[in-house]
């Protein structure tokens, strides 16, 4: 072999230029034209499929410069675009073009964030991230964390330092069976399905979730909760969890964290919120008193790839004493020579994960670029386009406005009239409007989801989009109503 090797692999510095420079001016001309794109052209996964081609694996090398053509290709005329301005659907948001730019970064230095030794720069920013996005949601910097892939992995993550916090050496070393008592967990009727996910996945089961109702605002009853806690008491069970959610996934509604601190703290309870929507708004000085308690939480999960809009991948547990977290997850494998003194940190002793990237340069960077007052900026756009959203749909006489919450607004189309021979008119109103969702998404003019409340079939948009604008949430009210004209009259004709 020659002093030199020359892996397959390898690119020169001038061809890693050419191919640089011209993935960079495609982007570039992607995120400049991205408006004039429809959202999704809707193609089936049989039409995308056979545009993909059905290859097998390559044997033999293929030029870079064609490779990256055809991904660029691909990519860019057959996805569905969550950076186009009309893209409102669940909540994923217009990602930051600083972050692709910070994700080309990352993955060229490829700092291993699991251990100190093999990261430190990465390690530092990484830790800086944590405290200011700590400040961002305003809780004290002194809450510790580590990043994750998104809302999921964050409330797993916070939910099983809870579960070592209270009952540490037992189910480090026994397991869930040899507890005396079978912990409960409580939270809203809205709470999104991590919570399912975590009661199956860490051996509870979801019958140690006890889902309390919710009030006409949709927060969680305060009543119901503590009633369900004294019963459990008195059945012998250990409640030990309680979420609060700020900023539910359908309608945007934020629990009264307050009232939920103070429960917990009575029954001497871990008080997680679930913040991976919402938690970012409370920047915003006029809904501090919406967020009122968040300071109380012993663990919130945030979603950085939601309202701080950082390319996917990207969540946050923030847990008021870190230390639990090292007490739910160190462990000192023989073939770790990691020194862990107090100035060395290793992320791979605060969560799940062993081998870590470095997702936190695309969101510090971010967090840099526009500052609190670029972040307080768009935050409150968002909320103000969702108001108008609300405003126009409840004005429009085709339209029913449900609910408006953060930048979440609920609304539906209301047919004027509707034919003598549909008896159940509300089955008819649920039909029309799911026939419509599933019009709007492949149609590509505009994307929203669903929600259902009171049974009522809703469209439902989340606006964590800062390429949106008044323009297209008044041109959404005209697509929306064109398109419920049309379903309503093939529908009632019986197509
Ligand atoms: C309140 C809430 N929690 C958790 C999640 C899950 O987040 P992810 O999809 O990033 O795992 C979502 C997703 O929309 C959410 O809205």
């Amino acid at each position: 072999m020659n002093n030199k090797r020359i892996a397959p692999l390898e690119l020169s510095a001038e061809e890693f230029k050419t191919l640089g420079y011209n993935l960079v001016d495609n982007i570039s001309g992607f995120n400049n034209t991205i408006v004039d794109k429809p959202v999704t052209k809707g193609e089936n996964p049989k039409q995308i499929q056979e545009i993909l081609g059905d290859h097998p694996f390559p044997k033999n090398s293929m030029p870079a410069d064609a490779l990256l053509n055809k991904a660029t290709d691909l990519l860019f005329n057959h996805s569905l675009f969550n950076g186009h301005p009309k893209f409102m659907g669940y909540i994923t948001s217009s990602a930051a073009p600083i972050g692709a730019l910070a994700d080309l970064l990352a993955s060229t230095v490829n700092p291993n964030v699991g251990a100190y030794a093999l990261s430190p720069m990465a390690t530092e920013i990484e830790k800086q991230t944590i405290q200011w996005l700590a400040e961002f949601i305003g809780v004290s910097s002194n809450y510790g964390g580590v990043l994750v892939s998104g809302g999921n992995m964050a409330n797993f993550t916070a939910f099983l330092a809870a579960r070592a916090s209270i009952a540490n050496k037992n189910i480090k070393e026994e397991g869930l069976g040899s507890l005396k008592k079978k912990l409960v967990m409580y939270c809203s009727k809205s709470t999104h399905t991590w919570i399912d996910k975590a009661a199956i996945l860490f051996g509870h089961g979801t019958n140690a979730i006890r889902w309390i109702a919710t009030d006409n605002d949709n927060k969680m009853n305060l009543e119901a909760l503590e009633l369900a806690i004294t019963t459990d008491i008195i059945d012998g069970h250990e409640p030990f969890f309680v979420v609060g959610t700020a900023g539910d996934v359908s309608t945007g509604t934020v629990d009264n964290l307050e009232g939920i601190s103070e429960i917990c703290k009575f029954y001497n309870m871990w008080f997680h919120i679930d913040g991976a929507y919402g938690a970012p708004a409370n920047i915003l000085p006029e809904l501090k008193t919406t967020f009122k308690g968040i300071k109380e939480a012993d663990s919130i999960a945030i979603d950085p790839h939601k309202w701080l809009y950082s390319p996917l991948e990207a969540g946050c547990t923030l847990v008021k004493n870190p230390k639990h977290l090292v007490d739910a997850y160190s462990s000192h494998p023989e073939y770790y020579n990691f020194v862990t003194e107090s100035s060395e940190h290793n992320f791979y002793e605060y969560g799940l994960q062993n081998s870590r990237g470095f997702r936190a340069l695309k969101i510090w960077l971010m967090l840099q670029q526009v500052g609190r007052k670029g972040y307080e900026k768009m935050i409150s756009e968002d909320i103000e386009l969702s108001k108008l959203l609300f405003k126009l749909s409840n004005d429009h006489p085709k339209l029913e406005a449900i609910t408006q919450s953060l930048s979440i607004t609920t609304f539906r189309y209301m047919p004027t009239k509707i034919s003598k021979h549909i008896k159940d008119k509300k089955a008819y109103i649920n039909e029309l409007n799911e026939a419509l969702i599933n019009n709007l998404q492949q149609g590509g003019k505009v994307f929203v989801s669903n929600a259902i409340i009171n049974n009522n079939y809703c469209l439902r948009s989340c606006i964590v989009n800062f390429r949106t604008s008044k323009k297209d949430i008044e041109e959404t009210i005209d697509i929306v109503v064109k398109e419920g004209e049309k379903i309503h009259k093939r529908l009632q004709l019986g197509k």
